[in-house]
């Protein structure tokens, strides 16, 4: 008999202010509707100036070493598409931040939103190779589209942090996965730019064929039959999407597609996303989180997950959730973190997006505006200089 591998904790964190959909509609003359009902989103994380992927990332894995400890630890592996430095991981820094030890592996992963997903298999095959290691995943994004552009509404910014792990005490990942790759231009970021460029019509249609794409090769690789999901967690660039995803796999399939089959299958995966707005890497994760911690006991159960990544890559998978799982759940630091935000007005929304540092060297302090476990102070001699509380 295989060995059960999955995930034994997860916890996330999120940017110190939100702003609300209603102010960027104000500003835009934007019909509310079209944010709420069009494409699901009442909110939207916005880190500090003294935020980034690094300090979301920490302060997402910090309760899970506070909670474990580091000693079986052994890999880091960060994934995000918002990358702070073309060379070294933010994994590094993170490592540092809390506290492990000298003895770890420790690495970036990038292919856009699913980054993360290719982190955990990657996590689960050292695991397998090492029973008594443990591999620490953070996946950990801001999202930054341009101002006034149709993706602005779409912003976000979260980190979730996994510790994979031998017998776990939430979900239990399986074999097989579908996966899908495809050569799109959909949604990409130069390296000389900060924020995203999409083709926002065409990344809806990209995801939906990379959806019938892994769908097809889970089928063929003799994957669970469809009924047999409790739930299903989508990559949600905006929660809409996962509605949109899941008709479209149910008509793939050859099934009617009835809304109210649609809003069981997804609906409690999107309670986080719809306030935080899209975390990339983090995103379906983080649809996870939200169904284990409002969901009626799934002990036992199937999930189903859709990883997806413009450019394009996708896998399709199933966890099934661990019996006695409730009792390990973060579910009122998660809500924590998320009423814990301070609103902001549009103009200080505004700041914070143009918010850059100088690239001529010199020592730069960043304004200290998170209240958070960890900050990025300033950057000198075009090093970032991070601090603990
Ligand atoms: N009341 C209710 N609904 C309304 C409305 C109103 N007053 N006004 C409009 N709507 C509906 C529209 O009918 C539409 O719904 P359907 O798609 O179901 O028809 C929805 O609101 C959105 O309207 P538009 O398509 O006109 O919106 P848009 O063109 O301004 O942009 C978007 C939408 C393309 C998603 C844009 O936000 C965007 O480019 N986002 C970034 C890209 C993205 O998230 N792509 C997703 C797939 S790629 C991916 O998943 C990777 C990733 O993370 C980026």
């Amino acid at each position: 008999m295989s060995i059960s591998i999955g995930i034994h904790d997860l916890s996330f964190a999120t940017g110190q202010f939100v702003l609300p959909h209603t102010a960027l509609a104000d500003h835009n003359g934007t019909e509310i509707g079209k944010y709420h009902v069009g494409i699901g989103q009442e909110s939207m994380s916005v880190p500090a100036a003294d935020e980034d992927i690094v300090t979301l990332g920490a302060a997402a894995a910090a309760p899970i070493i506070a909670r474990h400890g580091t000693d079986r630890i052994r890999t880091v592996v960060f994934a995000t598409e918002s990358s702070i430095d073309q060379a070294k991981a933010a994994g590094v820094y993170v490592h540092s931040l809390i506290g492990l030890g000298s003895a770890t592996r420790v690495v970036e992963l990038k292919q856009a939103c699913y980054g993360a997903t290719a982190a955990l298999q990657f996590a689960i095959g050292l695991v397998r190779r090492d029973p008594a290691q443990e591999v620490l995943v953070i996946a950990s994004d801001v999202s930054k589209y341009e101002l006034e552009s149709p993706g602005e509404a779409t912003q976000g910014a979260a980190a979730v942090a996994m510790l994979v792990a031998t017998n776990p005490a939430l979900v239990r990942i399986e074999d097989p996965s579908g996966l899908f790759t495809a050569d799109v231009m959909d949604f990409w970021r130069p390296n000389y730019r900060d924020a995203a460029l999409v083709d926002g019509q065409e990344s809806i249609g990209a995801y939906l064929q990379a959806v019938e794409g892994t769908w097809k090769d889970y089928a063929e690789q003799d994957g669970r039959r469809l009924e047999e999901f409790a739930a299903f967690c989508y990559h949600q660039p905006f929660t809409k999407m996962a509605y949109k995803a899941h008709r479209h796999l149910l008509n793939y399939c050859g099934y009617d597609t009835d809304n109210d089959d649609i809003t069981r299958a997804v609906g409690q995966t999107t309670a986080y996303n719809t306030v935080i707005g899209n975390s990339y890497t983090a995103s379906v994760y983080l649809g996870l989180a939200a169904l284990l911690d409002q969901a009626d006991d799934l002990s036992g159960r199937p999930v189903a997950f859709l990883s997806y990544g413009s450019g394009s890559v996708a896998e399709f998978f199933a966890g099934t959730v661990v019996a006695g799982y409730r009792e390990h759940l973060r579910t009122k630091a998660n809500r924590e973190a998320i009423e814990g935000r301070t609103p902001v007005d549009y103009a200080g929304y505004r700041e914070l997006h143009e918010w850059t540092f100088p690239t001529d060297g010199g020592d730069h302090a960043t304004p200290e505006q998170t209240t958070g476990p960890f900050r990025l102070a300033g950057i000198s001699g075009h090093k970032r200089i991070y601090q603990t509380r």
